[in-house]
């Protein structure tokens, strides 16, 4: 199924739960896990954030902090996953705060599998997904602040159209879950151009006005990274060994 994070069924959970960030948390996640990070641990709040990576040791570890799309005074980094360079985050570990993505992590953390899911790392969570065969899997899109987003769905579409073609399933056996089915609609109208996608969404409007160009690109194209960011602990994600 799919769902935002403040739609979530409240007495339930999934086997396994994957949240979705395109623009840019669980993107910055794959990236930085892509790049030698030891892990990332994500935090809604900033105060938390500092209080438990001053416990680090300072030469391990990097804060990366974001609130409307700009970097936060006081962070090594922003959320930007061009900065995840292996000179940068290799061996360290990522304490990170962002908006919307490091909340839906956070509604989504009791469940017995976490991931983290881009379109960079699509195809790695799709094999994943298909050799676990979980019997319930949320994908829960971040959006922006409860708000419905472009990006986030079409990933989730992005998602389910791979595995149900991969599975040799009809549409039809996915009948009666509108999000789902709208996900994978959106998916089949832009996958030739999600770029256009992520430039007529109002979180990727919120970046061109940051001039966040490189960004967009990088986030908006598929099945770069094979990387499968899953949680090991609550609130830290690793790279899954495959
Ligand atoms: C978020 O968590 O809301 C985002 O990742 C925002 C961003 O940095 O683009």
């Amino acid at each position: 199924t799919y769902h935002t994070p403040e739609r979530t069924p409240a007495n339930e959970l999934p086997i396994c739960a994957i949240a979705i960030d395109v623009l840019r948390a669980t993107s910055t996640i794959a990236a930085a896990l892509k790049s030698g990070a030891e892990a990332i641990q994500a935090f809604s709040n900033m105060d938390m954030l500092m209080e438990v990576s001053d416990k680090w040791p300072s030469e391990l570890r990097l804060r990366g902090g974001e609130r409307g799309g700009a970097k936060v005074v006081g962070c090594d980094l922003g959320n930007s996953p061009l900065d995840c360079t292996p000179e940068v985050v290799g061996g360290k570990r990522l304490f990170i705060s962002t908006t919307n993505g490091t909340r839906t992590l956070q509604r989504i953390q009791d469940a017995k599998i976490v991931l983290a899911a881009a379109l960079v790392n699509r195809q790695a969570i799709v094999d994943y997904v298909i050799a676990q065969e979980p019997e319930t899997v949320w994908m829960v899109g971040s959006g922006w602040e409860g708000d419905y987003s472009l990006e986030d769905s079409v990933c989730a579409g992005a998602i389910a159209d791979s595995i149900i073609t991969k599975l040799n399933v009809p549409l039809s056996d996915v009948a009666g879950n509108d999000e789902l089915v709208a996900s994978i609609a959106l998916y089949r109208q832009w996958k030739d151009n999600l770029l256009d996608l992520f430039y007529l969404a109002s979180h990727g409007q919120r970046l061109v006005r940051l001039e966040c160009f490189a960004d967009l690109k990088f986030c908006a194209t598929p099945d770069t990274l094979d990387i499968i960011p899953i949680q090991t602990s609550v609130g830290v994600l690793q790279a899954h060994s495959h």
